[in-house]
């Protein structure tokens, strides 16, 4: 891994766990003003000083979050197409390199479609835009997109999304978490974060989530709404740090929320990373 690269990883994943905490706020690229992210602004600032690095687009990153901000930045960098369409996997690269490295960003992000009817053209910008990220030392995140067919969320087809990730040069790989996690991490070369998917029942529930991720080899989250369409948002990302970065139990990582939900500027330090 060349300096700049490997100077912009470091940025993301902490020297110490090695482990890393992604606020993703990039729902509306696809999904349009998803619910407690309308107002991304709002949504975004009080969260910012307890992520690790922020996951969003171009238009939300210039509107939503100021210049001055240290946070690092995953950019996405694919879209075009909306929940209103049957078939999510006919994305393309909607942001060009130029541009992430414009925007002083950490990584770059983009969706791929294993098994989906455009699976190849998806793989093929894949394998595009590692080269372009090896040359601009920019590293390049895969997320692996399951779309509308949630039951493919198994280990085995998580494990083939990942590793083929992985082949085609991803850098970090976005997967979600399933039963036999283990089996995906094993078989992916590369850092492992996991998506929360849709609200969970409670903030307990999500807390369990990532627990078992990390101690199952993730080498951290990148969660959107389990994290704000929670009633305590800065109390659930500080909870969920101590898990990712700590090694905190759930009860652990449950007081602590409790105590931030009861004193938000309590003694509970927020954990280092
Ligand atoms: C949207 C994404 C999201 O960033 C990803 O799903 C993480 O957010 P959440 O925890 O809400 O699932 O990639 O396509």
């Amino acid at each position: 891994m060349d300096w700049g690269l490997a100077n912009r990883m470091a940025r993301m994943f902490s020297p110490k766990s090695e482990n890393t905490v992604m606020l993703a706020v990039d729902h509306g690229y696809f999904m349009g003003p998803t619910h407690h992210l309308e107002d991304a602004r709002a949504t975004i600032a009080p969260l910012l000083p307890h992520a690790d690095a922020l996951a969003l687009t171009r238009g939300i990153l210039r509107r939503a979050v100021p210049p001055s901000a240290t946070t690092p930045i995953v950019l996405r960098v694919s879209g075009g197409v909306t929940v209103l369409h049957e078939d999510l996997s006919h994305e393309a690269i909607t942001t060009s390199m130029a541009e992430a490295l414009r925007l002083n960003v950490s990584a770059v992000a983009m969706s791929v479609f294993v098994g989906a009817p455009h699976e190849h053209e998806s793989l093929v910008h894949l394998g595009d835009l590692v080269s372009e990220g090896e040359t601009a030392g920019m590293p390049v995140m895969a997320i692996t997109a399951v779309g509308k067919e949630l039951e493919k969320r198994d280990a085995r087809y998580l494990a083939l999304a990942c590793r083929v990730s992985a082949e085609l040069g991803a850098h970090i790989v976005k997967t979600y978490y399933c039963e036999n996690f283990g089996k995906v991490v094993e078989g992916c070369p590369v850092p492992l974060v996991v998506a929360g998917g849709p609200k969970l029942d409670s903030d307990r529930a999500a807390l369990e989530l990532a627990h078992r991720a990390i101690e199952e080899g993730a080498h951290g989250i990148d969660m959107g709404r389990n994290i704000w369409q929670s009633d305590h948002p800065v109390a659930m990302l500080k909870a969920l740090r101590a898990i990712v970065h700590e090694k905190a139990t759930v009860n652990e990582a449950h007081d602590i929320l409790v105590a931030e939900k009861n004193h938000p500027h309590s003694t509970v330090a927020p954990a280092t990373a």
